[in-house]
C-alpha cells in the first residue's frame, strides 16, 4: 500500500464568524516550546507571537552563549523565519540582576522582554522566583520599575505574565497594579492560582475583573484547546488578546484553525507529519536520545488533545532508539491527512 499522504477537502472550512481576531501567542513552556517548536508553529501560521523558556536569573549577569540558547531567534532581529516576534522571558527575584539581564537581552535583539510571575515549580519558588512571588506585590513593584527603568533608553519594550495568585487570589488586583505602574505594556494572565497548578478549570471570568480594573491590555491564558474555547474564553473575559499553550501543543494547527476557523480537527497523520517535520530539523544538531525524549513528550502532549493518538503514543512510548520512532511516525503521516498545504516542504 502506498504511504503518499491523501488530503481530504476542507469542506466546512467557513468565513470567520468572529469579526476581529485578537492576537494569538504561543505561551513559554520549559523544556518543551524551544526555537524549534517556535519555528513549525509559526510556519503553521495563525500566531502573532511566541514567549521563550525562561532564563533564570539567579546570582550573576549570564554569558552571551547563555542569553542565545535560550533563543537563537537574537540574531534574526528576534523573529522565527516567518517573522514571527519571539519575546524574551526573564525570572528572578533580585531586582537589580534582572534588570541588568533585561537591559543586555534589548542589547542582544530582543523587542520584548517578559517577566515570568506564574512559574508554579518547587525549585524556582524556593529561590524566591515565580508564583511565589505573588505573595509580595511590593517586590514585583520593584521588579517591574528597575527592568523598566533599564530598558528605557532601548527599544524594547515590558511585560509581564502571571498567575491569578500563590494559593488564593486574595492579592490579585494588587499584583496586577504592581505591574502596571511599574512600567509594563501589557500582562499575560494564566487564570489559575499556583496551587492550582494545572487543574482545569482555568478561571475566565477574573480575567474580566482583572480587564476591567487594568490600564493594560491583559491577554488571556488558560484552557484554550479547540475554537470553542477560544470563542468562549474571550466571551467570558473580554480579553481581545489570546495565548495558548498545551492546547496548542496538543493541536500545532490550532492557532491557524482559530484565525481560518476551520472547524474540522487534524487527523493523527497531521499531527505525526508535523512532528516528523521538527524531529527531522532536530536531527541535524541533537542526539538521537534527544529526539526519542522529545518525540514521546511531544505526542504524550498531543494524546492530552482533542485529536486520538493513544495507539500512535503506545507505539513510540516502547521505541528504543530514534530510527524505530523515525518509522512509526512516518507510516502514521503516511494515512490520511486534512492540513497538508498548511506544512512547510521538507
Ligand atoms: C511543561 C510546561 C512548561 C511551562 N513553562 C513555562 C515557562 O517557562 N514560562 C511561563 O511563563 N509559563 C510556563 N508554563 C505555563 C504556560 O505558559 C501556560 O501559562 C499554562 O500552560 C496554561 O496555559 P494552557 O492551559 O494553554 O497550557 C509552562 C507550562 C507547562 C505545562
Amino acid at each position: 500500500m502506498s504511504n503518499a499522504p491523501t488530503a481530504l477537502s476542507l469542506s466546512n472550512t467557513t468565513e470567520p464568524t468572529v469579526s476581529s481576531k485578537g492576537r494569538i501567542a504561543l505561551a513559554p513552556m520549559e523544556g518543551v516550546v524551544d526555537a524549534g517548536v517556535r519555528q513549525l508553529i509559526s510556519e503553521i501560521g495563525g500566531l502573532d507571537f511566541c514567549v521563550t523558556e525562561f532564563m533564570r536569573v539567579t546570582t550573576e549577569l549570564q554569558p552571551r552563549r547563555s542569553f542565545m540558547k535560550v533563543c537563537p531567534e537574537l540574531v534574526t532581529q528576534s523573529k522565527t523565519s516567518t517573522g514571527t516576534p519571539v519575546h524574551y522571558q526573564l525570572l528572578g527575584s533580585d531586582p537589580e540582576l534582572l534588570a541588568a539581564h533585561a537591559s543586555k537581552v534589548a542589547w542582544y535583539g530582543a523587542e520584548v522582554v517578559d517577566l515570568n510571575f506564574g512559574c508554579p515549580a518547587k525549585t524556582v519558588n524556593r529561590h524566591k522566583g515565580g508564583a511565589v512571588l505573588l505573595q509580595t506585590p511590593e517586590l514585583i513593584h520593584e521588579i517591574v520599575s528597575a527592568c523598566s527603568e533599564a530598558l528605557k533608553d532601548t527599544n524594547a519594550r515590558l511585560t509581564a505574565k502571571m498567575r491569578l495568585g500563590y494559593e488564593d487570589t486574595a492579592l490579585v488586583f494588587d499584583n496586577l497594579k504592581a505591574i502596571e505602574e511599574g512600567g509594563a505594556t501589557e500582562l499575560v494572565v494564566h487564570a489559575r492560582t499556583k496551587v492550582e497548578g494545572y487543574k482545569p478549570p482555568a478561571h475566565w471570568e477574573w480575567l474580566a475583573k482583572l480587564r476591567e480594573a487594568s490600564s493594560i491590555p491583559i491577554i488571556a491564558n488558560g484552557e484554550i484547546w479547540s475554537l470553542g474555547d477560544y470563542d468562549k474564553c474571550r466571551e467570558i473575559s473580554g480579553c481581545v488578546d489570546s495565548m495558548l499553550g498545551r492546547g496548542l501543543l496538543a493541536d500545532p494547527y490550532l492557532a491557524r484553525r482559530i484565525v481560518d476557523n476551520i472547524e474540522i480537527k487534524p487527523t493523527e497523520a497531521d499531527l505525526s507529519a508535523a512532528l516528523l517535520i521538527y524531529l527531522r530539523r532536530m536531527q541535524m544538531d541533537h542526539p538521537s536520545k534527544f529526539l526519542l525524549a522529545r518525540g514521546k513528550q511531544w505526542l504524550g502532549m498531543m494524546k492530552k488533545g482533542l485529536v486520538p493518538v493513544d495507539t500512535l503514543f503506545d507505539a513510540v512510548k516502547t521505541c528504543q532508539n530514534s530510527d524505530t520512532m523515525f518509522e512509526i511516525l512516518e507510516q502514521s503521516a503516511g494515512k490520511e491527512r486534512h492540513f497538508i498545504h498548511l506544512l512547510p516542504n521538507e
